[in-house]
């Protein structure tokens, strides 16, 4: 994953005392650096990176009060909440679930966006866009219809590997993408005919009815807690017949759950239900992993909707 956000405090001793204090967790000696954090926050009370490390180091060390202060700290240190403080807190239980900030996304992929592609398909064993290639194959085979789209939309369009899967299937392939660094290695691949820098709901809200045949979203729906919101627009955009496939981490339990990972797991009751909800027929649900964690397939499903 990328390298951990430093957002400098402006004071160069608070700084300094952040990077000793790093050494000393990076080295296991947590409580010497929570201590040097709380000196960091003494001289620069709004120290966001500071408090959000603070906030878990107490968590390790199972102080969950203090860790709750210290990720409140955080954001209201950086409002944008670009560390994702709130997501801790969601994990804590001291938040309701609720969706990720979109500077958070867009700081974490950016950071990821030069080594993206060698981190997620090297080290995790990365196959989502291979499945969604066979998941839509199958099911325009059963349906009896060509595998060619004229207008696909990749929603969370990253480094463009979901486009590079369908290239040869797909006319004018249209990229959306929180992150500008993502969206610049997308554009250095050739396959996107559009890409826009927009949050997946707001682009599509900006696309006209029943303007795609295909919709896919690859390893994008673990970054979106409520499905809904993107589920209606994907069937709004979509032409009759056309199909929505995505990947998603599921788990055994009900509903939305915020994983250890930090990225949304949907049971597949929940996505059924979202797919229905929107108005759209679900063709494929099948109990296939896109990703490894910690070595082991992360579980996960993948999914084709078809529009009627
Ligand atoms: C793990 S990457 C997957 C990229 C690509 N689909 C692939 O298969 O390699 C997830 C991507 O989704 C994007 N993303 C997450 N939430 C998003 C949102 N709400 N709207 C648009 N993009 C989003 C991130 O910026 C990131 O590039």
């Amino acid at each position: 994953m990328p390298a951990r956000l430093f957002l400098s405090s402006g004071d160069l001793v608070a700084d300094r005392r952040y990077d000793f204090a790093r050494d000393l967790q990076l080295r296991g000696d947590l409580p010497a650096a929570a201590d040097l954090l709380q000196q960091a926050i003494e001289l620069a009370p709004k120290f966001a990176s500071a408090w959000f490390t603070l906030g878990k180091i107490r968590e390790q060390l199972g102080e969950r009060e203090a860790a709750v202060t210290a990720f409140h700290k955080a954001r209201a240190a950086d409002p944008l909440d670009r560390h994702g403080a709130g997501l801790r807190l969601m994990r804590l239980g001291a938040e309701p679930l609720a969706g990720m900030p979109q500077a958070y996304v867009q700081v974490l992929f950016d950071q990821y966006a030069p080594r993206f592609e060698s981190s997620l398909v090297g080290d995790l064993g990365y196959r989502g866009p291979a499945l969604l290639f066979k998941a839509v194959l199958s099911v325009r085979v059963a349906a009896k219809k060509p595998a060619f789209f004229k207008r696909a939309v990749d929603l969370g369009c990253g480094t463009g590997l979901a486009a590079a899967a369908f290239a040869k299937e797909v006319d004018h392939f249209i990229g959306l993408d929180l992150s500008p660094r993502m969206i610049e290695k997308a554009r250095a691949t050739g396959h996107y005919a559009e890409l826009e820098v927009a949050d997946m709901v707001q682009g599509l809200r900006g696309r006209p009815d029943a303007s795609a045949d295909l919709i896919l979203a690859a390893d994008a729906m673990v970054y979106v807690a409520d499905l809904a919101p993107v589920f209606l627009e994907a069937s709004r955009v979509l032409a009759p017949g056309g199909l929505f496939a995505f990947t998603s981490e599921t788990h055994d339990g009900e509903g939305v759950l915020l994983g250890e990972g930090i990225r949304y797991a949907h049971s597949a009751p929940y996505v059924r239900a979202s797919v229905e909800a929107a108005g759209l027929k679900l063709s494929r649900l099948d109990n296939l992993s896109a990703r490894n964690e910690d070595n082991v397939p992360a579980p996960g499903l993948v999914a084709v909707a078809t529009k009627t």
